[in-house]
Parts: C-alpha cells; structure tokens; sequence
C-alpha cells in the first residue's frame, strides 16, 4: 500500500478519495476489497462508507476485466433502435451480467449509457473496436471472431 501511494502522481489529490479510487483502478483494473479496508485508516473514512461510495459510482468494478472487454451502450437513442433486448441476449451469450466477467475470465461485460454515437446506435466496442448499427446476428458475427467459434 506504502509504495502505491508513492507512486500516486501529483495530479491525483491523494485526499480526494474519488480520485484515489480512480487511479486505483486505473492501475489494476478493479476495486478490490483488500484495497478498501487498507485505505480506510490511511484517509480516517471507514471501510462500509468507501465501498458504499465506489458501489454509488458506475465507472468503478469490483471484478477484474476479462482479456475482451465488451462495452453495450444502453443508453436511449441505442435502447430505441434495437429490435430487441441486446443486453440480456449479449449477457447470455458471455454469460456475464454488467460489471462481470464470464466463468473463464476471458470476456467482461460493462453497460454504458452513451458511447457518444447515438445516430449509429445500438453500438458496442471490443477493446478498441467499435461496431455500430449492431443486432444479435452482427454481435454473434462479431464475437465468433474472438471465440473462434
Ligand atoms: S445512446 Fe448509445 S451512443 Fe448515445
């Protein structure tokens, strides 16, 4: 913990605790509880308030990533253009739910509520990939390339 707040930059307010998560996970990825309840005695916040805060926040995750991170939006020029529920069809297909991560860690899930491409909507991304216009068929397609199935 001593040499994670070493290398925190100077940009990041270290007794802004939002700022702290964030650089946080932006290193590994996810909050994890061991982290919480070491920095709780280091910012005087107990550990049940800080995980309350980072559950209140949508940017933060508790699971680790998968090595395909999918991003859906849901947000509702996308939800208004699909012909069906894409987040529960793509849920089932990844079997992983918003925030998760599939059984064998390799595809997580994330829900946004705008990717900013609202005109070319539903959109999704995989890693640094970005699909417009999309549909189950198109995402099946498209995950069938990262699955080799
Ligand atoms: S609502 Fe989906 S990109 Fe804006």
């Amino acid at each position: 913990m001593d040499s994670f707040f070493k290398k925190i930059p100077d940009r990041v307010q270290k007794h802004n605790l939002l700022n702290i998560l964030q650089y946080y996970q932006d290193e590994f990825g996810y909050i994890d509880q061991k982290f919480i309840e070491e920095l709780s005695p280091r910012i005087g916040i107990p550990a049940g308030k800080i995980y309350g805060i980072t559950s209140f926040y949508n940017q933060f995750r508790f699971i680790p990533k998968g090595e395909i991170h999918i991003k859906v939006c849901n947000g509702a020029a996308c939800h208004v253009n699909s012909e069906t529920d894409l987040i529960s069809e793509i849920s089932q297909l990844l079997k992983s739910k918003d925030k998760g991560t599939s059984p064998d860690g390799r595809f997580s899930l994330e829900v946004i509520q705008c990717m900013g491409a609202c005109a070319s909507g539903p959109v999704m991304s995989i890693n640094d990939n970005f699909f417009t216009n999309i549909n189950i068929e198109s995402v099946k397609k498209i995950l069938s390339e990262y699955t080799g199935k």
